[in-house]
């Protein structure tokens, strides 16, 4: 054997082993569960206490709920007291567990402090950095946006800036006794670059970034912290779509994404959204990026929402809104 056919046959083996690993890897995220378990006191073994933010409802509110179910208690933070108690109610009732409600706008300046306040004497294990907001359901260019100037701060605000406050608050807790968990809710559209969703795309790569960056650092402490990028999950900020093999419903993705949870510092929470992910990222640019598809994403988005539906805990809402307007 000559020199030049070694070097061909190393080079074949070292890509069929790259691939090899890489393959492997990725068949980690179809079956998380056997691959990344949990001892069964993990959650409450970090803290006695999880915070979620944007949990009245949607993907946070089911994280609560998951979190609770696991022995924890719970602090749940959105804008609307009303939804957040009956949230509270609903959670003490199933599980037994403690519910603090705190209410607060994140796209405001100024109301961390408050919030520190409201979280200090608590032993918190786990956070959610979940509330984020979106510009507008249907995709549209970036001066397209209605109130543009209001549009910028606020998603920076929510997204963006609450994400970083959290952890400056929570985070030196979990430092002082070794273990946490923070969870970040990004979004599968932060994967490439978006068109159409330009400000909350690059919103959700901040979020992911800092919190790669973050569990580098602090990973030597005991604390775990993750992006989490799903794809579509049946929410108001979804416009509620029908779920299916790909949308799922909030408890769905939550359970699904918690199986996740060793599974690196970041993850899409769900084998469908994994693929999806994968899929995306294939798709040439030039295609994804041409006019006509553009178009096409935002016909399919409006159409969509002419097929909204309200989920069932929304509509017992909706009706005791309308029962207290009678009073
Ligand atoms: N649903 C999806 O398909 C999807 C996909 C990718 C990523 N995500 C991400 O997942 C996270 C949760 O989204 P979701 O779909 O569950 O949304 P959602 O159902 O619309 O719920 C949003 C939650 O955040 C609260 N909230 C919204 N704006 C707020 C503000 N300014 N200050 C305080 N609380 C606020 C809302 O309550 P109030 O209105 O009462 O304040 C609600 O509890 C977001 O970060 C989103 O970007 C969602």
């Amino acid at each position: 054997m000559d020199l030049m056919e070694m070097f061909f046959i190393s080079l074949g083996a070292a890509v069929v082993v790259y691939y090899g690993v890489k393959l492997l890897l990725f068949s980690r995220m179809l079956y998380p569960k056997g691959w990344f378990p949990l001892p069964e006191s993990f959650f409450s073994y970090m803290g006695e206490w999880a915070v979620v933010t944007g949990a009245s409802e949607g993907i946070g509110r089911a994280y609560a709920f998951a979190l609770a179910e696991q022995g924890m208690n719970v602090v749940i933070m959105s804008r609307t007291k009303a939804t957040l108690d009956q949230v509270a109610k609903e959670i003490s009732d199933a599980t037994g567990q403690r519910v603090k409600v705190v209410v607060t706008d994140f796209t405001k300046e100024n109301v961390f402090s408050e919030i520190e306040d409201q979280l200090k004497d608590l032993n918190i294990g786990v956070l959610v950095n979940n509330v984020g907001m979106l510009p507008s359901i249907i995709p549209c260019k970036f001066l397209e946006s209605t109130e543009l100037d209001q549009t910028i701060i606020k998603v920076i605000n929510c997204n963006v800036k609450t994400t970083v406050k959290m952890c400056k608050i929570i985070l030196p807790g979990m430092e002082n006794r070794g273990k946490g968990v923070i969870v970040h809710i990004s979004s599968g559209v932060a994967s490439i670059p978006c068109p159409m969703y330009s400000l909350y795309s690059a919103s959700k790569v901040f979020v992911e970034r800092f919190s790669q960056g973050l569990q580098a650092e602090y990973k030597d402490k005991g604390i775990i912290i993750q992006a989490v990028a799903p794809f579509g999950v049946s929410t108001r900020m979804a416009g509620f779509q029908q779920t299916n093999i790909v949308t799922l419903s909030p408890e769905d993705f939550v359970k699904s994404s918690l199986h996740h949870l060793r599974a690196g510092d970041k993850t899409y929470g769900s084998v469908c959204h994994t693929v999806l992910g994968w899929l995306l990222q294939s798709i040439p640019r030039k295609i994804l990026y041409a006019d006509c598809m553009l178009n096409i994403s935002q016909d399919y988005v409006r159409k969509k929402q002419h097929r909204r539906y309200q989920p069932p805990h929304q509509v017992q809402l909706l009706k005791m809104e309308d029962t207290n307007n009678l009073e």
